[in-house]
């Protein structure tokens, strides 16, 4: 359907309605169609946009994933958007920010009650093992702090082209529940919860959500591969992530540390 002609499929009133006292640490816009939601939100860090800014979108048109990949999803079939949050102090106080994002989302997801919710490090969202959804994080410094764009992609409904095109087998939520949970409240939710964890995370940073976060941890105590741009990089047994978001493996050398950038886990 041309976007054009179906209003957003999010309704602000409604959604700030459903986050009741902290509606005011929000300010929340949806549009039908854009580009990406954190390119837009990026442009907008670098005016004045607030800390609490979201974005949704119906259906993006450039929608990035980590990595450079892109990130696909219809109005139908996805919840896409973008929250742009504001952190004093400088980039090292932030490590570890999307795991913690990771955590509230599956937080949002339980409370929403979905069964089965798994985190792949580093910001992987799982359902039963399929890739429920993705996080991307994105950091700005300025000249009084640091500015995170968090962008966030679920499916609602297994995407329509053919899983040979996922590198990770997808999952969706209506696998969970049918019909899946409605898309104000799992929004509602998952705002809710990132305001309560992102207190948390600016305070004490990612040690404080650690545990929680190795609980939902797929790869925990697995061995694994590490790959970097696709060629093994180094394998062991996968011990979490440390208190700055950085994964832990035991390998023949020792326990290692390994940071995000361009890596990635597979089952050894
Ligand atoms: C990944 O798994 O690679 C991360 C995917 C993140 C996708 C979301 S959808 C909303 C926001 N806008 C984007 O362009 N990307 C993120």
């Amino acid at each position: 359907m041309d976007p054009s002609l179906h209003s957003c499929q999010i309704d602000p009133a409604r959604l700030r309605s459903l986050l009741g006292g902290a509606s005011g640490r929000f300010t929340i816009e949806a549009l039908r169609e854009c580009g990406s939601t954190s390119t837009l939100l990026l442009e907008r860090a670098r005016q004045d946009a607030t800390s609490g800014s979201v974005l949704i979108a119906d259906r993006q048109t450039a929608g990035r994933g980590r990595r450079g990949r892109s990130w696909w999803s219809s109005a139908e079939s996805g919840l896409t958007f973008s929250v742009l949050w504001r952190f004093t102090g400088g980039v090292a106080r932030l490590a570890g920010l999307s795991l913690a994002v990771g955590v509230a989302v599956a937080r949002a997801l339980e409370n929403c009650g979905v069964p089965g919710i798994g985190l792949k490090w580093p910001n992987d969202i799982l359902l039963d093992g399929g890739k429920l959804g993705g996080i991307l994080v994105e950091l700005d410094a300025q000249p009084d702090g640091m500015v995170a764009v968090m962008g966030i992609g679920l499916n609602l409904l297994l995407p329509a082209a053919g899983a040979e095109e996922f590198l990770h087998r997808p999952a969706s939520l209506s696998q969970a529940s049918s019909p899946p949970p409605d898309r104000h409240q799992l929004l509602a939710r998952i705002l809710l919860e990132l305001a309560v964890v992102l207190d948390r995370f600016a305070v004490a940073g990612f040690s404080v959500l650690r545990e929680e976060w190795q609980a939902h941890h797929v790869w925990q105590e697995r061995a694994v591969r590490l790959l970097n741009g696709g060629l093994l990089d180094r394998e062991g047994i996968c011990l979490g992530a440390d208190s700055d978001g950085a994964l832990l493996l035991r390998t023949a050398a020792g326990i290692e540390r390994c940071l995000s950038g361009d890596l990635s886990l597979r089952a050894a």
